[in-house]
């Protein structure tokens, strides 16, 4: 059983008087303990995706379906998040799965200090003001980051967009979550701060056992840090699998136009081999293969109908009719 198991997923965006489907059929798991990696293009629905596990959608969006059971170990019932009470779901945000998002600023408070804001969420948790103030100090220190009391006095204007996402990061992993979601964690920083960013997820994972949901437009990131990887595109999962053997072997026409369009040092210079064309709005979803009008192999049985998941072997799974003929 994996610690997180999306089955079906369906989120629809109201829209005057109907309801859009911004994702559709989502399935995916997330095993204890492993790094997996979201990409897709802007709009395919990644954060759409990310919050419906917490059930934090925004206002216009709504599940239209499906399930997403939490399997927190042995010991605890499997539950699905979907069908949660509110009280209950509070319990298990920030404690047992929590995310971080690509505005670090923004998810601070400007006026508190940013100790009160790491011990917040412990005292939320059950823990006293000194007890708090100890454990923050602790993760703080445990963390890597310098000079950990001068941070925890200040306010988020007084540090660097770098270490403020990493004070979302401690905050974040202070609870010891089994799941961290990271949504482009790391996009409006600077390459330094970046490695920084990485490097702490990678120590959460690693330190704390925490499973995480790594999304990002940038390949060569997911390439080098995540094990499993999720191809989305246009509300839809079109492969799925051991990260190395997608990126070695990609069986969906789009990852491997995502795959092409990562820079690298052999093609520094030349254009990139990129895909043209743009993903389908929500207005302009098809029946059929969504991402047959931009394939470059895509014919009339493409755009009739979506193709079925083909299987083919070792975890990987994709959407194409060309798979595993694509040779
Ligand atoms: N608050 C909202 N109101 C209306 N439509 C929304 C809203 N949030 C998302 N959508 C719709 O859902 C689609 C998917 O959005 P989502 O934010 O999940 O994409 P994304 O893959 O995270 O993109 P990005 O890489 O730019 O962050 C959008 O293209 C948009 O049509
Ligand atoms: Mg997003």
């Amino acid at each position: 059983m994996a610690l997180l198991e999306v089955r079906n997923l369906s989120v629809g965006i109201r829209r005057n008087n109907e309801s859009l489907p911004a994702l559709s059929g989502i399935d995916f798991d997330i095993e204890a303990g492993e790094i997996t990696g979201l990409a897709g293009e802007s709009g395919c629905g990644k954060t759409l995706t990310a919050l419906s596990i917490l059930r934090l959608l925004p206002k216009a969006a709504e599940i239209a379906g499906g399930s997403i059971m939490f399997n927190p170990g042995p010991d605890e019932k499997g539950r699905d998040l979907l069908s949660l009470e509110e009280a209950e779901l509070c319990r298990i945000r920030g404690k047992d799965i929590s995310m971080i998002f690509q505005e670090p600023r923004q998810s601070l408070n400007p006026l508190l200090r940013i100790g009160a804001q790491i011990g917040e969420t412990l005292k939320l948790h059950g823990l006293g003001d000194k007890q708090a103030r100890e454990a923050a100090l602790d993760l703080l220190e445990k963390l890597g980051l310098p000079e950990p009391e001068k941070v925890f006095s200040a306010y988020p204007h007084q540090i660097s967009g770098g270490m403020c996402q990493r004070v979302m990061i401690a905050i974040a992993a202070i609870c010891r979550p089994r799941l961290l979601i990271a949504d482009e964690p790391s996009t409006a920083l600077d390459q330094a701060s970046q490695s920084q960013i990485l490097a702490l997820l990678q120590q959460i994972n690693r330190d704390f056992g925490a499973s995480i949901l790594f999304i990002s437009h940038d390949l060569s990131l997911v390439r080098r840090f995540c094990r499993r990887f999720l191809v989305m595109y246009a509300g839809r999962i079109v492969e799925k699998g051991p990260a190395e053997t997608l990126f070695s072997a990609p069986a969906h026409p789009y990852t491997r136009g995502l795959i092409g369009a990562i820079p690298n040092r052999e093609r520094r210079g030349r254009p990139l081999a990129n895909i043209s064309g743009r993903v389908p709005s929500i207005e302009d979803r098809l029946p059929g293969c969504p991402f047959a009008p931009r394939c470059p192999r895509s014919g009339e049985k493409c755009l009739a109908a979506l193709p079925p998941e083909t299987d083919l072997g070792g975890g990987r799974l994709v959407r194409c009719v060309m798979a595993g003929k694509n040779d």
